[in-house]
């Protein structure tokens, strides 16, 4: 079974949608630690309630990438608890070139539209700004490129006249929580 690690920075709803599909049997593989760059992020507490092990990285002085010490930290970690696959769910730093290189096609990104289109960040607010008729989410390979890397699955929403923002984003989370436990299933059956 699958040894994986998961970084995020945020609410950790996706982190949430993976541990389900780990305990109802979807998905076979073992979380072995969580890891954000923000003390505070609800995906920590969401670990700390499943009992898995959690940590904080302090990630500063980089505003936007995982490098120098703490890159290094994270690799400690990850070497610790033997992990095998990197599962970023709103991880919000770039993952630079060396750890890339320890992960071949190891490291799993989600990201909310159909890339190509809307590379990035705010990609739900730039697909509800371009006026585009439907958008969704991408579960791919990291690669060195900002969400560029080969796409394991997507799933589609439309956007409605009557849609918000928030009414997009909610049901763009919606489909997130479905796309990455298979896909995750198909990485690990394959
Ligand atoms: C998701 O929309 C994901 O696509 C993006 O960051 C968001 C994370 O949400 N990369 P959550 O923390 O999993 O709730």
């Amino acid at each position: 079974m699958p040894s994986i690690a998961i970084l995020g920075s945020g609410n950790g709803s996706n982190a949430q949608a993976i541990i389900n599909a780990i305990e109802n049997g979807m998905v076979d593989a073992q979380i072995v630690c969580i890891i954000s760059d923000v003390k505070e992020a609800p995906i920590l507490k969401r670990a700390h309630k499943q009992n898995i092990p959690s940590h904080y990285i302090d990630c500063s002085p980089s505003p936007h990438a995982l490098r120098d010490e703490a890159e290094q930290s994270v690799l400690a970690l990850l070497d610790s608890y033997k992990a095998e696959y990197i599962i970023l769910a709103g991880f919000l730093r770039i993952i630079k070139q060396s750890l890339l290189e320890r992960f071949p096609r190891r490291i799993i990104n989600i990201h909310p539209s159909l890339l190509p289109s809307f590379p990035g960040l705010s990609a739900g607010e730039q697909a509800f700004k371009a006026g585009v008729k439907e958008t969704g989410c991408t579960v791919h390979y990291v690669d060195s490129g900002i969400d560029t890397g080969d796409i394991i699955l997507q799933k589609r929403v439309e956007i409605h006249p009557t849609d918000t923002l928030d009414t997009l984003m909610n049901k763009i989370h919606e489909v997130e929580h479905i796309a990455y436990p298979e896909a995750l299933k198909i990485v690990f059956n394959s």
